[in-house]
Formats: structure tokens, sequence, C-alpha cells
């Protein structure tokens, strides 16, 4: 039995923000960010591999570790969480979703207008001239983890082709922060699912939106500390948590 004043919240909400991170996917098999990595990535650290410098000392290192992602990802399946956020989509008068994700499960499971504050793995550009391929990345095949792999030319200048993903260090693209931080200041529910909020500007947008006084809702199985009023935490799974919750708020409405 879910707490009525949070039922209540999403009942009568006019403007949903939904927020993933990591999380979201773990049910889908994609290893969150701060998981161990499996493999040979066991001797990697994600956040060193994630930058600018690291695939300019070694490309082939990092485009390797891109493209293994890529290939769990392209095997993956959208889970249960991600297709009660498509369906609270219809829910609701409006939702806005933003993630943190670079992988594009949330527009497999059905939701549209996903805002990627991070970038998306299948949009990569040239590291030099920055401008896109003519064609999409080829579908991976299924490298083991720790396989070095060259980047591709850029058919324009002939630079190498980077991952289309926010290394650390980077600004995430403007258009996406502003309407994730509007949306933020506009909405009065914001659900914040599967995310560590350690890393910012991302990590402010719950903060926005509960200091400008919208009901926040944190699901995670191992949820932060909460402020009090207006701040629920269901300590649970997003692929069970969810669907619970949209059964419950809107099974007899
Ligand atoms: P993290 O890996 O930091 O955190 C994942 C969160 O998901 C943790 O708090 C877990 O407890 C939670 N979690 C695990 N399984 C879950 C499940 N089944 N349901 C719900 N929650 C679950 O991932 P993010 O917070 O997304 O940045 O990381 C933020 C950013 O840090 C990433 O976007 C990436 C990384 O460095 C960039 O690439 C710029």
């Amino acid at each position: 039995m879910l707490d009525p004043d949070l039922l209540d919240a999403l009942r009568t909400a006019r403007h949903v923000v939904v927020f993933t991170g990591a999380g979201v996917s773990a049910e889908s098999g994609i290893p969150t960010f701060r998981d161990r990595l499996t493999g040979l990535w066991e001797r990697f650290d994600a956040a060193s591999l994630a930058t600018a410098e690291a695939f300019r000392a070694d490309p082939a290192l990092v485009w390797g570790w891109y493209e293994w992602r890529r290939s769990v990802v392209h095997r993956a399946q959208p889970n249960p969480a991600h297709l009660a956020i498509a369906a609270l989509a219809s829910k609701v008068p409006k939702l806005t979703l933003i993630t943190q994700n670079v992988d594009d499960l949330h527009e497999r499971a059905g939701s549209l207008d996903v805002t990627h504050l991070h970038g998306q793995l299948e949009r990569p550009r040239c590291f030099q001239c920055q401008r896109d391929p003519d064609a999409p990345l080829p579908v991976p095949d299924e490298p083991e983890a720790g396989r070095r792999v060259q980047p591709p030319a850029c058919a324009h200048c002939g630079g190498p082709l980077r991952p289309g993903v926010v290394w650390f260090g980077e600004s995430l693209p403007m258009d996406a922060i502003t309407h994730a931080f509007q949306a933020a200041e506009q909405c009065d529910l914001l659900i914040s699912i599967g995310t560590s909020g350690v890393v910012y500007p991302a990590a402010e947008i719950p903060e926005i939106a509960w200091r400008l006084r919208a009901t926040v809702l944190h699901i995670n199985p191992v949820p932060g500390p909460l402020h009090g009023e207006r701040d629920f935490a269901l300590a649970s799974a997003a692929g069970i948590a969810l669907p619970a919750l949209l059964n419950e708020a809107f099974a007899e409405h």
C-alpha cells in the first residue's frame, strides 16, 4: 500500500518530469556506472575511460569500450520500468522525460521526445571537425570486453570518430540542460529513477523541482536521504516499483 499523498500527487499532477539514470536500465542487463565493470574491464575505471584525454592517448582503447557498451545495449531489451514510463505519458496531461543514459531503451519502449543530457551512443561525431558521419554506425558485433577497436575515420577530414556522449570535463548540450531545468521548474511531480545523484549538473534537477515545491519521488533500491515533506522514496527496483505505482494510482481511475 503506497502513501496516499504520493498517489494523490501522481493522480492530480499536470506536469510530471521523469528523470532517469543508469539504474532504470539495470534490469535490462546494462551495468550501471558505479557497478564493477565486467571481464577485462574490471581493470579499468569507467570514469577514467570517459574523457577526451583518454581518447587522445589511446583512441582504440576508448572506442573499443564504447563498442562493447553499444553491443550490450544492442542486445538488451526495454524492461518493465521503461515500458511503465512510456505508458505513464498517456495517463498524465504532460510528461517530460529526461535521461542521463546514453542507451536508447526509452525510445525502444515507446517514449517520445527523450531528452538525453549525456548524449547518445548511436550519435558519434568527428573528434576533430565535430561533423556527424554520413551513415549510421554499423550494428556492433559482440566484441569481448576489453578488445581494442580502431575508431572509423571521418569522411570529411579523416579524423577519428568519437562516441556521441558527454565525457567528464565536457559541457552538457545546452538545449538539453536548458529544457531539463525549465521542466524541473515547472513540474508539480518529479520522479527520479535509478540515479546515484552524484554527477552535476544533472543531479540538481530533482533539487530544483523540490525547492520550487514539486513533489519528488525517488525510486532506487538504495535511496539517499530525504528532505521530509513532499519527498518520497520507494526502496525497490524500478521494474517492480513503477508498474506497481501505476497500477495503484490509476487502476480504479
Ligand atoms: P550510477 O551508476 O551512478 O547509479 C545507478 C543508481 O541506480 C544507483 O543509485 C543504484 O542504487 C541504482 N539502481 C541499481 N539498480 C536499480 C534498479 N533495478 N532500479 C532502480 N535503481 C537501481 O548511474 P547514474 O546516476 O546514472 O555520466 O550516473 C550518472 C552519470 O555518471 C552517468 O550518466 C555517467 C556517469 O559518469 C556521464 O557519462 C557524463
